[in-house]
């Protein structure tokens, strides 16, 4: 094809019909858990009924007279880990399965079942017997509690505490000032499809069918703490139903199926019951969180401090990075922000839709939002005026100004409490949404045939974003192709380095090295007269090198709410949510919109219904299933809306691709916490929003 023909074609921006969609809807794309596999067995965890003690013993003489049954595992028969294995990044300590009798939390794998039923191996589980030796557990998290310390660093190496001029002094000679404590709860990540995972053994190589987000770091993880080469563990994870962080890292049932397949010599597989995530996979840490801002009478600020307590797991040392988007939001001579952290004997916490910075945010723009209304200022104004000169800041402006003209933010009364419509108190709020993203090393593989059919490989991970499909039309484009002449895979660690489907950073990272790979061969295919040789042409591109200007940045938006909230029964209800975004070059408006709206949403359940709460006395979350842990099912959603600003500048080729994965969350309860003050002229500071809770 001709440059004049591929401009006729061009597939990247186009609403191009997701890859995989007939795949999904016939149930013929295959989830980790559906590999048939002969001979496989299966395991099933027996967890802590303490939240901190030791396992004094572990009797299977019950479990081993079911039949059907192949082993229980304990800490004293279960093949060896490499203690103190690290991944690249971060700490592997939680994924020390049945390696020590110490129980951390309520829940921890203490025991497993293998056999040869899945019926059996949850029969067996329920006799095996064990006798622990209790002692006192901590399990809540207070703004006072003597555990908290500040570390060095959090979420993947930031510094957790950062300042600068003398923010005590400013706040305190601020004529207008905000003082306020914000609290959000833990959160699970529940996605649709559990962990999942088959294990099997060929020697020492081991092969996971596994639902994860990063199939190639998570081999390396896996390798790592069995002490293998990297390329002896293959991770395929082509379909994924979800994972929302949690499946960023093999977590412990991906671990406990691969010892689980080694100490009985078959394949072996898992699949957790939504009862046995609420422990066995991270949650959301809960945040407590105290803002100070100080602003002179125009609204400048003058003062921003920022303290955000959290917990964590006694196993795995991590600070949600709650307080990462503080110091760059807003100008401001004066600050402070610290994250810090409790570790108590609750399950580990982990990355979980945009870590950081939705809890953090929410605070912030919640914060942001009193300053406006002691100040008499315009939150829009009011965010406009504190705009700083970097990070694309300007975007956000463009977004809050977008963002008013389609929500009709000039008809707002700003006096709060006072629209009546009958029973129903009405009132709009506004937020910003800000993220970082970066593309991170990758590799892509392209192929092209004597028949002139392309094949393009990488190891991404499409957990039902839509990536599978945008990296086809970047390889379709680039090769100057029609989309049915390439297939494109994915999902396999075994095809190269790629980064993680998660941070905000997966198709900013592929769509570069497919790009690369793909322009390269069709670079080769001219070279060679555009005659393909009988054994074909084939080229590797690895974007390690390239990766410096425009390879990471911020993202922005704003969100606009309408809620209106019952004066008799308190029911709070969202009518409208309105996201208008800035995100570079959109390759493909459909599943982006989708996207956008998927993560507003999440950003809806968090305002108002998300809530896992541990339990002081039980020791682990209160919520053990979704009849009791609740986020926004279609009914909760009326008029919901995502759109973005035009990609500013002319893209040639994808690097003005950002990551649009985790934007759409951030803001979204913010803006609806502070319609709800406009609609009530209640301040309620503790997610989820409810009315009993102002204070
Ligand atoms: Mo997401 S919490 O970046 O996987």
């Amino acid at each position: 094809m001709t440059t004049a023909e591929r401009s006729q074609h061009p597939t990247v921006g186009a609403p191009v019909v997701r890859a995989d969609s007939l795949d999904k809807v016939t149930g013929s794309a295959r989830y980790a858990y559906e590999y048939p596999v002969p001979d496989v067995a299966y395991v099933w965890p027996v967890g802590a009924t303490i939240a901190r003690g030791r396992v004094r013993k572990v009797d299977p003489s019950a479990a081993l007279a079911v039949p059907g049954v192949l082993a229980v595992l304990d800490q004293d028969n279960t093949p060896r880990l490499r203690p103190g294995a690290r991944s690249a990044f971060v700490s592997l300590d939680d994924l020390q399965v049945l390696q020590s009798p110490e129980v951390a939390y309520r829940g921890q794998i203490v025991a497993a079942v293998v056999a040869l039923s899945l019926e059996a191996a949850r029969e067996a589980a329920a006799v095996v017997r064990v006798t622990y030796e209790r002692q006192p557990h901590d399990v809540v998290l207070r703004a006072d509690h003597e555990a908290i310390r500040q570390p060095e660093t959090m979420g993947v190496g930031m510094p957790a505490a950062v300042a600068f001029g003398d923010v005590d002094q400013a706040f305190a000679g601020a004529p207008v000032r905000v003082e306020a404590t914000y609290t959000t709860p833990a959160a699970h990540a529940s996605p649709l499809e559990p962990h999942a995972t088959i294990a099997s053994w060929d020697g020492d190589r081991l092969t996971l069918h596994n639902s994860d987000q990063a199939p190639y770091l998570s081999a390396q993880a896996i390798a790592t703490l069995f002490g293998l080469e990297e390329s002896a563990v293959e991770v395929v994870s082509e379909y994924v139903g979800g994972g929302f962080g949690s499946k960023a890292m093999p977590r412990v049932p991906t671990v406990l199926a691969a010892l689980a397949a080694r100490a009985v010599g078959r394949p072996v597989k898992i699949a957790l019951t939504r009862r046995q995530m609420v422990s066995l996979v991270p949650h959301r840490s809960p945040t407590i969180q105290r803002l100070r801002l100080g602003a002179d009478r125009e609204g400048r600020l003058v003062a921003l401090d920022h303290d955000a307590v959290q917990q964590c797991s006694t196993l795995l040392e991590y600070t949600e990075e709650t307080v990462a988007p503080t110091p760059t939001l807003y100008a401001v001579p004066h600050l402070r922000a610290t994250a810090r952290v409790a570790a108590l004997d609750v399950p580990p916490p982990n990355w979980f839709r945009a870590p950081g910075y939705t809890p953090g945010m929410f605070a912030l723009e919640s914060a942001m939002d009193e300053l406006a209304c002691a100040l008499g200022i315009d939150p829009i104004e009011l965010r406009i005026r504190n705009q700083p000169k970097r990070d694309g800041a300007h975007e956000r402006a463009a977004c809050l100004r977008e963002g008013a003209a389609r929500f009709g933010w000039d008809r707002r009364d700003p006096s709060p409490g006072t629209r009546w419509e009958g029973r129903w108190l009405v009132g709009t709020g506004v937020a910003v949404s800000y993220h970082p993203y970066a593309a991170m090393r990758t590799h892509a593989r392209a192929r092209v045939e004597p028949d002139g059919t392309y094949r393009v490989t990488v190891g991404a991970a499409d957990i039902g974003t839509g990536a599978r499909t945008v990296l086809h039309q970047v390889a379709a484009d680039a090769l100057g192709t029609p989309l049915d002449r390439v297939r494109l895979d994915i999902g396999r660690a075994s095809l190269g380095f790629a980064a993680a489907a998660g941070g905000s950073m997966g198709t900013a990272s592929w769509s570069r090295a497919v790009y690369k790979a793909c322009r390269s061969l069709a670079a080769e295919l001219f070279a060679h007269g555009g005659t393909v040789p009988d054994s074909g042409l084939e080229v590797l591109a690895d974007t390690a090198g390239d990766l410096g200007e425009h390879t990471a940045g911020h993202t922005h938006g704003a969100q606009f709410a309408q809620v209106r909230v019952d004066t008799d029964t308190g029911e709070i209800v969202l009518d409208r949510l309105l996201g208008v975004f800035a995100a570079g070059r959109i390759l493909n408006p459909r599943t982006a919109r989708s996207q956008f709206l998927g993560a507003m949403t999440m950003g809806v359940s968090m305002a108002l219904l998300e809530s896992g709460e541990l339990a002081p006395d039980f020791g682990d979350f209160a919520e053990q299933d979704l009849a009791a842990y609740h986020f926004a099912a279609s009914a909760d959603i009326r008029d919901l809306e995502a759109v973005w600003l035009d990609e500013p500048g002319a893209p040639s080729g994808p690097t003005d691709v950002r990551g649009i994965g985790e934007l759409g969350i951030v803001g979204t309860a913010a803006a609806i916490a502070n319609a709800f003050h406009h609609a009530t002229g209640v301040r309620v500071r503790d997610l989820p929003l409810r009315v009993e809770r102002s204070r």
